[in-house]
């Protein structure tokens, strides 16, 4: 465990970047700190380095203060990411991997095989071994920093903002990479970033600092989004903060509705009983039991429903595996209102109301005031 007691750094020309900062990372999980710009984020994590040197104050690694510790011994236990990657420009993709352990002296060999290793670890394709840093992607060159951050395997990983220069979608990828791969290794990790979502994403434990270096909040996400301290935190948080918690909450509870599912194929009867099973419209499936579209029951030709007169289902949620957050979107942008729920092979498996997923997250806040904090599930 890291353990920061009561911190302050205070640069020479006064300006007091983290002031009395105490925090406990807890082992194999993702802390994040988070705050606006300046408020002293990269200066914690590079007092945890010794990158930065306190004022006053402790740091202590696995009870050890980290000044009793030669610098060069604490850094190689511990990986160090950057935003824009800041890899060596003359080497190549393999040897910017291999640097680390190289410096320790392995073998070039031994090396070489530890970073082709690495590569398929952070999802790069082995190809890409020889070509230069600036033969890359953005998102490319932040995996080879990741890459080259755990070539020495060390049990600590301090990432800063590692993934704000590329765009949305990259970063969506990067971050899913992240969390497979401290699922894995169960690394320590501490990552800061500006980004609240990416923060409670990530996030095992969120520390949420304002300038001037204090420390506002520290907390699990769910807690974070149900529980905010304060005005600040929850003015960072920003507006749809009740909507986002629904990400902590399981879909699987949900009311699903088997009744007004009817087949391609369907007879009268069929068609009949699916219009008194509760809803307006009736989800059309083929006969695999995927879903088609919808529509409304005395429009279904009995025997062979055709297809292109129906309604978009829009995009299903996986049920029990996605969150409620998913199947409210889902409803909402249904144009019955109603959500349709998949399993994992993407057949139908029942249809839920707006209603009905309201009742839910009435009955899942109830049911967590209750119980404490949530786990995170698929967003
Ligand atoms: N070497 C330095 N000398 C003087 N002041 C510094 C120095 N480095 C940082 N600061 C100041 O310390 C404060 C905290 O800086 P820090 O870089 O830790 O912020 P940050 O939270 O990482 O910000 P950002 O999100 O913009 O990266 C800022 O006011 C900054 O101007
Ligand atoms: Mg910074």
């Amino acid at each position: 465990m890291i353990r920061i007691d009561a911190v302050t750094k205070r640069y020479p020309d006064g300006t007091v970047a983290v002031d009395r900062l105490s925090l406990e990372i807890p082992d194999r999980a993702i802390t994040v700190l988070v705050g606006p710009s300046g408020c002293g984020k990269t200066t914690t994590l590079r007092m945890i380095n010794r990158m930065v040197e306190p004022s006053e104050g402790t740091i202590l690694l696995d009870g050890v203060d980290i000044q009793q510790q030669p610098v060069n011994t604490l850094r190689r236990s511990m990986g160090y990411v950057i935003q824009n990657a800041g890899l060596f420009q003359h080497r190549t993709i393999l040897d910017n991997i291999a640097t680390v352990p190289r410096l320790l002296g392995w073998g070039k060999e031994k090396s070489r095989a530890r970073a082709r290793e690495l590569m398929e670890r952070v999802g790069l394709d082995g190809a890409l071994a020889k070509r230069y840093p600036y033969q890359l992607s953005g998102g490319q060159q932040q995996r080879v920093g990741v890459a080259r951050a755990l070539a020495a395997d060390p049990p600590v990983l301090l990432m800063d903002e590692p993934f704000s220069a590329v765009d949305p979608v990259v970063r969506k990828g990067l971050q899913d990479e992240l969390l497979r791969i401290q699922e894995e290794l169960g690394k320590t990790i501490v990552f800061v970033t500006h980004d609240i979502d990416e923060a409670v994403k990530l996030g095992t434990m969120v520390a949420v600092m304002r300038t001037g270096g204090h420390l506002a909040q520290f907390a699990p996400p769910a807690e974070l989004l149900t529980d905010p301290a304060d005005a600040f935190v929850e003015d960072f948080l920003g507006a749809d903060r009740g909507i986002r918690r629904l990400s902590f909450f399981s879909s699987a509870g949900l009311d699903l509705l088997t009744g007004p599912i009817v087949a391609v194929d369907a007879s009268a009867e069929q068609i009949a009983a699916a219009g008194r099973a509760g809803a307006p419209c009736l989800l059309v499936v083929d006969t695999d039991g995927r879903p088609l579209g919808w529509g409304e029951p005395d429009e279904l030709t009995a025997g062979s429903i055709a297809t292109d007169g129906l309604l978009s289902h829009g995009r299903p949620f996986t049920a029990g595996t996605d969150s409620l957050r998913a199947a409210l979107d889902c409803a909402v942008l249904s144009p019955t209102g109603w959500a349709v729920a998949v399993d994992g092979d993407g057949r139908a498996t029942g249809v839920v109301s707006q209603a009905s997923i309201g009742e839910a997250i009435r009955g899942a806040h109830a049911g967590r005031a209750a119980a404490g904090t949530a786990e995170k599930v698929a967003p």
